[in-house]
């Protein structure tokens, strides 16, 4: 959908979209409709119902009479006091559902930020037009028989405002965060014969052309850096395992980067230790958490922003085989530190823990931050509200939970800890991957890493819950939800940028 930011104009076709606040309260774009409409929007009101306003409610109303537009949608955006940035994207994404629903081309939406509303005209204005521009993303590469009234129909979006307050810099900004998540969506729902370890690594080179420094390191190279654990999961499998380094300095060299290092699991049957079949397919999406640090590393890219990040990926595939890693093997880490592999399922801790040892030698990190879908147990402890935090760190795990926040990618704080520590002690090695009990599941994961982690402030985020939804939202349809993209691209904008 190709978006657009303008001065106020009355459109000729397609649909206008204006504001009614809480109780039936017009706004000044809805007033002024009005008047050039000889009272549509009041005899609207009168008899529409339960319409008042409230906010992402929606009224149509079709073939306007004194107006060139085929429709105008009124939208409710509730109380002044409640809209900011994230409540205009909610409304973005709600507004262009509703057109796509109904089969309409071209949008244009007259956005009155009230004075004594949180966000500004162009907060409001780019709020808009990321909850628009997500809510509109679509996976349609493999549906070849869809009949042209089930596909979207929305083609151009105007988002216009009292005077041009969004520059091109402004639009560059919501459409590199836009491009950024919409590059993990589609790398979390491709299935897993398409995207495998060297397919996603090869994917990752595309940024290249944005100015990102990329590097695919293949199994030799693994092998003789001595990442016994990352490869020790990929070795049951036909698809050789990959690890990507990204780069992206935006600003001075000399200054240590912020790392963000993701899980790549591009399928995870559970090896030798199998899942159940039923849900399996689930497992595709078990490389979400590398799949939002490339679209962060595509966002910020994208923006050009004013800071170093680098983004380490391993990717690799979990399969049972007659070369599959079996339940009590020990495998040695890069870090030298060796482990007892009870459970060949607790595959993604494998990985980060040379993924981790490795962007901290090669790069001494600021700052390290890990994305995965670890483990079932975050799931069942927060549901699909919050991903779970886990942190060395107070300042960082602070700062993680405001950028969170503020991008609607809500995280709650776990523990870890000595306690935990003790539970994945081994008999044969240094330590074993899984305790001996279900309890704790994520916080016994998060430990195990922390054994991986020197002294640089450190936080995990347990993704499992928050990477694909069953449902629909405001601003995603069902599927991939892009979960991390924003909220590292915010952290990144308030904490580590020039
Ligand atoms: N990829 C899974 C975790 C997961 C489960 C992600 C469901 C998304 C949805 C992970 O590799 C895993 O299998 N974890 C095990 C750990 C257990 C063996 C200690 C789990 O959660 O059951
Ligand atoms: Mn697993
Ligand atoms: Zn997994």
């Amino acid at each position: 959908m190709h978006l657009q930011f303008a001065a106020r104009s009355l459109p000729d076709t397609g649909a206008l979209v204006v504001g009614v606040l809480a109780d039936r309260t017009l706004t000044p774009g809805a007033e002024e409709l009005d008047r050039q409409s000889d009272g549509l929007v009041g005899r609207a009101l009168a008899g529409a119902g339960r319409f008042s306003g409230k906010r992402e409610e929606v009224l149509h109303l079709v073939a306007p009479v004194g107006l060139a537009v085929e429709r105008v949608v009124l939208v409710g955006l509730g109380s002044a006091g409640d809209l900011d940035a994230l409540a205009w994207q909610r409304i973005g994404g709600t507004v262009t559902a509703q057109l796509n629903g109904v089969g309409v081309t071209a949008g244009a939406v007259w956005i009155d930020a009230p004075a004594d509303a949180p966000a500004r005209a162009a907060d409001a204005a780019s709020g808009f037009a990321i909850g628009a521009q997500l809510r509109s993303y679509r996976f349609d590469r493999y549906r070849t028989k869809e009949k042209p009234e089930q596909r979207p129909t929305l083609t151009r979006l105007a988002v216009m405002t009292e005077g041009q307050v969004v520059d091109d810099e402004a639009l560059a900004r919501v459409e590199a965060l836009v491009e950024g998540v919409y590059l993990t969506r589609d790398l979390v729902s491709e299935p897993a014969n398409v995207l495998y370890p060297e397919s996603f690594a090869e994917r990752c080179l595309a940024l290249r052309e944005i100015g990102v420094a990329v590097e695919i390191v293949d199994e030799g190279e693994m092998q003789a850096l001595g990442m016994g654990a990352l490869l020790s999961v990929g070795q049951g499998s036909a698809r050789p395992s990959r690890l990507v380094v990204m780069q992206w300095y935006g600003s001075d060299s000399e200054r240590p980067p912020v790392a963000f290092v993701g899980k790549g699991v591009t399928f995870d049957t559970g090896g030798i230790s199998l899942k159940p079949g039923a849900g399996m397919e689930d497992m595709k999406w078990d490389m979400a958490g590398a799949g939002a640090v490339v679209g962060v590393m595509r966002a910020l890219a994208g923006r050009k922003a004013k800071a170093n990040a680098v983004g380490i990926i391993g990717l690799v595939e979990n399969m049972p085989s007659a070369n599959a890693m079996r339940p009590g093997d020990v495998v040695t880490s890069m870090s030298g530190q060796t482990i007892e592999v009870i459970n060949t399922d607790a595959e993604g801790r494998l990985v980060l823990a040379d993924a981790l040892w490795y962007t901290q030698q090669r790069f001494k990190p600021a700052a390290l931050v890990d994305l995965a879908t670890l483990t079932g147990a975050i799931m069942v402890a927060l549901g699909s509200h919050h991903a779970g935090l886990f942190a060395s760190d107070d300042v960082l795990a602070d700062r993680l939970l405001a950028a969170g926040k503020a991008m609607a990618e809500p995280l709650w704080r776990m523990p870890i800890g000595e306690p935990y520590d003790r539970e994945i002690d081994s008999d044969i090695a240094d330590m074993r991957n899984v305790a001996a009990h279900r309890y704790g599941g994520s916080a016994v994961a998060a430990q195990f890493l922390r054994r991986f982690v020197q002294d640089v402030p450190w936080a995990h985020l347990d993704i499992a819950a928050m990477a694909w939804s069953k449902k629909e939202q405001s601003i995603a349809p069902k599927g991939a939800t892009g979960y991390g993209v924003r909220l590292l691209d915010r952290l990144v904008a308030d904490n580590y940028e020039a």
